[in-house]
């Protein structure tokens, strides 16, 4: 039986929800750093930002924190891993220098070529001349990319040659995202269908969650602008047995021999963003962190222990923990504010979060916080993330939208067709 541990959960997303459930139910005491109204019912909020990596090293050796588990990019490329090993203090992510896959395109892009891991073909330029003549010399439109990170905005993927240049002079003449974009990749436009595959890493071995989707139009039918995902459901059948293999092979093992090779095992989760086009599996990005909403229906079809998990990562020994391939289903539906993916109307007051709950139903909190006068009330653009698991997709997405339609607030909008690619006959 293992002891209770203390452990830190950095972050306030869903995301954060999501694992600072699974580690209190199993028996764990959570902080969170800096939580949301949802995760101060599974374990205590403490204020200290997600981006204050010395704060969050006071938080964890204030509190002889045994584990830290961070949720959010942005810290694992400013060394959060880094600085709680100096004070001796096991995290579950990578190292800042391991985190390079996700905070660098150019250097996840060059990686790849030097390990034969199939992703799409590309250039890097800090030049916007040369990006430009590459562009229109190519003829057809090629995906522009800031090299950094850019909250998720620095990915163009245009219609034509000329928006393409035009991203081109945004990023490296305008300027903007900053030093982000002060190197972009550019890369061919892959087409198929996109999967997120995650894998708990130990810098050897990895352990494959449920193959999952996410849906990042803000729109039913994919339209309308990209957001961080509006849904997900897991496991996604694009990713057959054939293809989990493949990736497993072609990528997965490639990478962690690659980066110990380099001087940088890597440690935590690697989320693969997939594009597989008949069978054949692409990389389009690495992330070094959990998916939101992905997070949602991967702790749910997992089986084993979320604490043995995370731990034996950071540990580095992952021997222990077993892949097992997933024996339910799970689908989540992100309701958000009015106005979200562009500046969300905040401050109204969330109804029905009282309402007992169905079997295997969840409700998790992002953009949320609670008043002096109790009220749960909205503070962020995706201000939660409802779902369910069952033995069937088509059950969890019944439950799922049964829950979403008891929760109400002014302007609150969501996606009705969260698993259509998995729920409907799927197209040849
Ligand atoms: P990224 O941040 O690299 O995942 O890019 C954001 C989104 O842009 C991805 O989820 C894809 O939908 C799309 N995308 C990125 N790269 C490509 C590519 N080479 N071909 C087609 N779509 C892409
Ligand atoms: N849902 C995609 C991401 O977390 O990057």
């Amino acid at each position: 039986m293992e002891t209770r541990a203390r452990v830190i959960v950095v972050g306030s997303g869903a995301r954060e929800h999501a694992l600072a459930a699974a580690l209190s139910s199993g028996g764990h005491e959570v902080v969170s750093a800096p939580g949301n109204a949802g995760t101060a019912v599974v374990g205590r909020n403490a204020p200290v930002g997600a981006d204050d990596v010395a704060g969050l090293v006071d938080l964890a050796v204030r509190e002889r924190a045994d584990l830290v588990v961070v949720g959010p990019e942005a810290p694992l490329t400013a060394g959060l891993v880094d600085a709680l090993a100096a004070r001796g203090i096991r995290a579950f992510g990578p190292s800042r220098a391991a985190a390079r896959l996700e905070g660098s395109k150019a250097f996840m892009k060059e990686f790849c070529a030097r390990h034969g891991i199939p992703t799409a073909a590309f250039a890097v330029f800090d030049d916007a001349d040369a990006a430009e003549r590459y562009v229109r010399a190519a003829g057809r439109p090629l995906v522009v990319k800031a090299d950094g990170l850019a909250a998720g905005k620095g990915v163009v993927v245009p219609a034509g040659v000329d928006e393409a240049c035009a991203a081109v002079d945004r990023m490296l003449r305008q300027r903007e995202f900053g030093a982000a974009g002060a190197r972009i990749v550019v890369e061919e436009l892959l087409p198929g269908e996109e999967a997120s595959f995650h894998v708990v890493c130990d810098g050897t071995r990895g352990v494959a969650l449920a193959p999952a989707q996410d849906h990042k139009r803000v729109g039913d039918g994919d339209c309308g602008p990209n957001t961080g995902g509006m849904g997900a459901y897991a496991p996604a059948p694009v990713v057959t047995p054939e293809v989990h293999a493949r990736v497993m092979r072609e990528v997965v093992g490639p990478t962690l021999a690659g980066m110990a090779a380099e001087g940088m095992p890597f440690r935590g989760v690697l989320f693969v963003g997939l594009m597989i086009d008949q069978g054949v599996p692409r990389v389009l990005e690495f992330n070094v962190r959990f998916g939101d909403p992905e997070t949602a229906v991967l702790v749910p079809t997992y089986d084993g222990d979320w604490f043995e998990l995370l731990d034996a990562s950071a540990r580095g020994d992952l021997s222990g923990v077993e892949a097992r391939p997933p024996t339910r289903s799970a689908l989540a539906v992100v309701m958000a504010a009015e106005g979200y993916p562009g500046k969300p109307r905040v401050g109204d007051r969330i109804e029905g979060l009282d309402a007992h709950l169905p079997p295997g139903a969840f409700v998790l909190h992002a953009g949320t916080e609670r008043g002096a006068d109790g009220a749960v009330t909205t503070r962020g653009g995706r201000v939660l993330a409802v779902g369910a698991s069952a033995p069937s997709l088509d059950a969890a997405a019944r439950t799922a939208y049964e829950v979403v339609g008891g929760i109400h607030w002014t302007g609150e909008h969501h996606r009705r067709d969260i698993g259509r690619r998995a729920l409907a006959p799927r197209a040849t």
